[in-house]
């Protein structure tokens, strides 16, 4: 069992805000995420769970704060529109490579095959040969269970197998912390659960993960719950019991061949 105050940090965000315009949408958020956990982000729609997500990830400046990826700090400087900026173009593309990032609506490229999709990184932004991107791809994509789909275009895919494509996608790079924004969010409950049964077993593998979800019954499958309300974290619990995927999707297995029986 992982002894959590002496697990690395991962990141370390301190005291961030963001604002659009006069709406201060985050208002000082602070997180420590260690090597190993597995975080949930809840809290209603607004409270500024996807903001802080993609701050971290810089896809959004933040307007105040700091961020810490491993053991460095992201350099960044105000600037007049309010923002926070990246001073240094290289640190930031070398602290996002450490970064996996899934979307909630999967944000595959549709003109690409399962395989270019995840290969795409590896070759533009890594820069390895095609055949060493392709084994990679391979061995993340049977890592999630969709190896056989490789050929296909994400249009003939089903949106768990879409998902777990848009996870292969994020190891490529082989992060050291997966950020994930509502994984689950446009999949049904076997669906969801067969999800998070896939960032369970890569979280057994040592893998770090903070996830965003609204839905209550979802984060019990991760370690840690923080909550979130209007851009303040006003909650922080472990999970005690957390739930298994394995043994929740056998359990529904069960009461639908029960349900069948007695039809
Ligand atoms: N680019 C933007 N411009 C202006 N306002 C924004 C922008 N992005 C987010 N907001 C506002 O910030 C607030 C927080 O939004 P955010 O998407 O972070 O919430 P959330 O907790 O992820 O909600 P949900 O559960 O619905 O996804 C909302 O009021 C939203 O309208
Ligand atoms: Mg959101």
């Amino acid at each position: 069992m992982l002894k959590q105050p002496d697990a690395p940090r991962m990141i370390e965000v301190q005291d961030l805000h963001k604002s659009f315009g006069p709406v201060e949408v985050l208002k000082g958020v602070s997180l420590v995420a260690r090597k190993g956990q597995v975080i949930s982000l809840i809290g209603a729609s607004g409270s500024g769970k996807s903001t802080f997500l993609r701050c971290i990830n810089f896809l959004e400046r933040p307007s105040r704060g700091r961020i810490v990826i491993g053991n460095e700090e992201l350099v960044m400087e105000p600037r007049t529109d309010g923002n926070l900026h990246a001073v240094d173009a290289r640190q930031l593309m070398r602290l996002r490579t450490q970064l996996g990032m899934v979307f909630q609506n999967f944000n595959l490229w549709q003109h690409m095959t399962v395989l270019q999709n995840v290969m795409e990184a590896p070759v533009h932004v890594l820069k390895l040969s095609r055949a060493e991107a392709k084994e990679r791809a391979m061995h993340y994509l049977s890592k999630v269970g969709v190896s056989e789909k490789m050929d296909a275009y994400p249009a003939t895919l089903s949106g768990g197998q879409q998902q777990r494509v848009a996870i292969a996608r994020a190891l490529s790079n082989e992060p050291s912390l997966l950020l994930a924004d509502e994984p689950t969010g446009n999949l049904d409950t076997r669906t969801s659960i067969d999800i998070m049964g896939v960032f369970q077993k890569l979280n057994d593998l040592g893998m770090t993960i903070v996830m965003v979800t609204h839905e209550l019954d979802i984060a019990q499958y991760t370690k840690r719950m923080v909550v979130m309300r209007d851009g303040k974290v006003v909650g922080d619990t472990l999970v005690s019991n957390r739930l298994r995927a394995e043994t929740e999707l056998r359990r529904l297995q069960e009461e639908e061949k029960a349900a069948q029986l007695t039809s």
